[in-house]
């Protein structure tokens, strides 16, 4: 038993998972066919959660390896190479000796850097310097996909990462490796809509019409009500309906946000106590508190326009015509000149995101932290 069953980070197991059956279903469906899937929906919303909610799935653990990569901090196919075959070794240590040695076999071109221990335990020590022609590696790294004992699915985490690499022929060769990958299904999650839009439908990109889309929406309240008031049950706590749904309306139903105050409330409810309305507070002031380092440092290194505008748009929530004099004015800025590129600056570091030509502050926790700031 975890000691808060509201889990903030990694996955446990389908009891601490809420609903995202009929998701699981389709994604599984789409793979298990043929198809590659592009997997796109907003931040947080629960992508790489339902990835692992599917690998843990019986059948799929019993037909398939699977391997869940996530690229978001490498900058060249390098370092995605390396991603790579630092997670299928270790999503292939649990299938013992026999299953290692083949991969290690074919991975000859990075040997040096896979060691075993005394008890015949490989560990990767691949540096990038270790990868002389990614080719090579890559060429292996197929080679063992295509020659594994069960066929694969190779989930590629936040894969709108490749769009930002200097070098531009990276998406045309992974999709020529792909192309010709007989034994396994690739699915590409990412959240960028803009950006993974640009990868998988335009006519010009390499992976044009390759892949199915599939988004997906926040839990419906009443499947996040359900679960949340059987966790409290069970260790002998309740909590209102209420309050679950005045917590998912206020952060927009987004999954890390409502889960993240659900285990707050969770920890302050004693054993026999009910939340309610009045813990509300308290929990978003200690969740702010925890981060308050954190908040000050980010707010710190901003230019004093970008600090501004931030402030201005986390008073104002969800903002529109940001340029307009009106808005200028308003929140006393300087000019308009000014939060355009004030703007721009704030886009590009994630301060901010952009729907539809409305504007917020990315982080919900720390927007709520600005509004307490003078
Ligand atoms: N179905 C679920 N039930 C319970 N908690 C969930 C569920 N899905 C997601 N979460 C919670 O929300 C957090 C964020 O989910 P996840 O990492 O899957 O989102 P994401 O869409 O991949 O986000 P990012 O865009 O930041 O990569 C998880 O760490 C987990 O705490
Ligand atoms: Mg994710």
């Amino acid at each position: 038993m975890v000691n808060n069953p509201f889990i903030l980070y990694g996955y446990e197991s389908e009891k601490y998972f809420c609903d995202r059956k009929t998701e699981t279903q389709e994604l599984k469906r789409l793979v298990t066919n043929g198809n590659h899937v592009a997997l796109i929906a907003p931040r947080r919303i629960g992508k790489t959660g339902l990835i692992e909610n599917l690998f843990h799935q019986k059948d799929i653990q019993r037909d398939y390896f699977t391997f869940l990569v996530d690229i978001y901090a490498t900058k060249n196919i390098e370092e995605l190479i390396m991603a790579m075959g630092a997670s299928m070794l270790s999503s292939l240590r649990p299938k013992g000796a026999k299953v290692i040695q083949k991969f290690v076999n074919i991975l000859s071109s990075l040997r040096t850097g896979i060691s075993f221990d005394a008890m015949g335990n490989p560990t990767w020590n691949v540096e990038i310097g270790d990868i002389h022609l990614p080719r090579t590696t890559l060429d292996e790294i197929f080679e063992y996909i295509n020659t594994a004992d069960k066929p694969c699915i190779i989930a590629i985490d936040e894969f709108q990462t490749v769009a930002d690499y200097h070098d531009d022929k990276v998406e045309a060769i992974l999709r020529t490796y792909i192309q010709h990958c007989r034994n396994a299904q690739f699915i590409f999650s990412g959240s960028q809509r803009t950006m993974m839009g640009e990868i998988f439908l335009s006519p010009s990109r390499p992976f044009y019409q390759s892949t199915s889309m599939m988004n997906i929406g926040c839990i419906p309240v009443e499947k996040y009500s359900k679960f949340a008031q059987g966790l409290f049950k069970e260790a002998d706590k309740d909590i209102t309906t209420d309050i679950i749904e005045k917590t998912y309306q206020q952060f927009d139903g987004i999954t890390w946000y409502v889960q993240r105050v659900m285990n707050e409330f969770f920890s302050l409810t004693p054993q026999h106590g009910v939340c309610d309305e009045t813990m509300l507070d308290t929990a978003i002031k200690n969740i702010l508190r925890a981060n308050e380092f954190t908040y000050q440092s980010l707010l710190f290194q901003l230019p004093i326009k970008q600090k501004e505008l931030l402030m201005a748009i986390s008073k104002k929530g969800k903002a529109q015509n940001l340029t307009s004099s009106a808005f200028v004015k308003k929140y006393r800025l300087t000019s308009s000149s000014s939060v355009q590129s004030a703007m721009k600056g704030l886009l590009e570091k994630n301060f901010l995101t952009s729907n539809l030509g409305i504007y917020e502050v990315y982080d919900k926790f720390f927007a709520l932290w600005l509004l307490t700031q003078r």
